[in-house]
């Protein structure tokens, strides 16, 4: 089939929503008209002493928090924004002419769920641990691409032990107890375009992310929505910050203390969304279990131990990624 290439052609440029797109009732957004939500937490990570007691409240009440002060520099941020930005505005043929390959990563515009709905986003995803052999596979396109991200993941990496750290003391686990497990393992990039019936699409459908914990940057761009007691909320936009949810794997290690919750994307009808989640993951040989000192005879385990890369294999958790993330194994052998 003949891809044209001009922009007026690109699959979002319609005035009504194509049945591939459009989910079930059950899964619909429903009420698209929600407030953003004036108590999400947001956190000061630049104020002296760390917050750490909030950081817990948070991950408990939400499962959910904004960072600000966070140290990653703003031009870090934007050069990755932007080059994300140029790679999803590359002319279809050529973007998606890096798909189907043996490499590290997955570009797509026709991203099903499990009805085999499609998304209304474009997704890239690709590893990024180990950094340094990681980087050859990513795009080359645009050329400051594999620079770019690279110094943007270091900065990942940095926060994330960061924040580790902190939940870490938090939960009153020892000093250092996630330096060696954790890894930020995958980059997941999104473009949602505007959409003539938000009420009939999902930029993400509702899902819990398999991580310890998932960093987003989402610039100014709404849309994500997270379900607490029963209702979704919106998360409003704080152009310098982070977005930080607590992953299924946290929750295991805190033994349920920390909550991984659901969270989705809806569409708009004007605005387009941009965001870059880097999910800092258990490594793939890390057994994963409740930590020891959070587990008693009052409050014994509620989770059995699995490895990391049985659990990423049992769950599909990463879909079409998981063949992708074995790339990883091989990297590393
Ligand atoms: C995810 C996710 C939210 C977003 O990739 O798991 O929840 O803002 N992304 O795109
Ligand atoms: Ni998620």
């Amino acid at each position: 089939m003949e891809i044209k290439e001009d922009k007026d052609s690109r699959w979002f440029n319609v005035n009504y929503v194509p049945q591939e797109y459009i989910f079930s009732h059950e899964d619909r957004p429903q009420n698209l008209d929600i407030p953003v939500c004036d108590s999400f937490p947001v956190i000061d990570l630049g104020i002296p002493f760390q917050p750490i007691e909030a950081i817990l409240k948070a991950s408990q009440e939400f499962g959910f928090f904004q960072v600000i002060n966070h140290g990653v520099p703003k031009k870090t941020m934007i050069d990755a924004m932007n080059v994300l930005k140029e790679f999803f505005n590359m002319p279809y043929k050529e973007a998606i002419g890096y798909v189907p390959h043996a490499k590290g990563w997955i570009y797509t515009n026709t991203d099903h769920t499990k009805d085999g709905v499609y998304l209304w986003r474009e997704n890239l995803k690709h590893l990024c641990h180990p950094l340094d052999k990681c980087i050859q596979l990513w795009p080359d396109k645009p050329t400051r691409y594999q620079e770019v991200i690279a110094t943007y993941i270091v900065e990942i990496q940095k926060l994330s032990l960061r924040i580790l750290e902190m939940i870490g003391e938090g939960l009153g686990l020892e000093a250092g107890y996630f330096n060696n497990i954790s890894e930020v393992q995958l980059l997941s990039s999104n473009f949602y375009p505007p959409c003539p019936d938000p009420s009939l699409t999902l930029g993400i459908l509702a899902h819990q992310d398999p991580s310890f914990i998932t960093l987003v940057y989402q610039g100014n761009s709404t849309g994500l929505q997270v379900l607490k007691d029963g209702q979704w909320i919106n998360v409003g936009a704080i152009s310098d910050a982070f977005v930080v949810n607590i992953g299924n794997q946290m929750e295991i290690i805190s033994n349920g203390k920390l909550r991984s919750v659901d969270h989705r994307v809806v569409t708009s009808m004007h605005k387009t969304r941009s965001s870059i989640a880097t999910f800092v993951n258990p490594s793939l040989d890390c057994v994963v279990e409740p930590a020891k000192v959070l587990v008693n005879e009052a409050e014994p385990s509620s989770y059995k131990a699995i490895q990391y890369k049985e659990y990423v294999r049992r769950n599909n958790a990463f879909g079409d990624y998981t063949s992708a993330l074995q790339n990883v194994t091989i990297l590393e052998s």
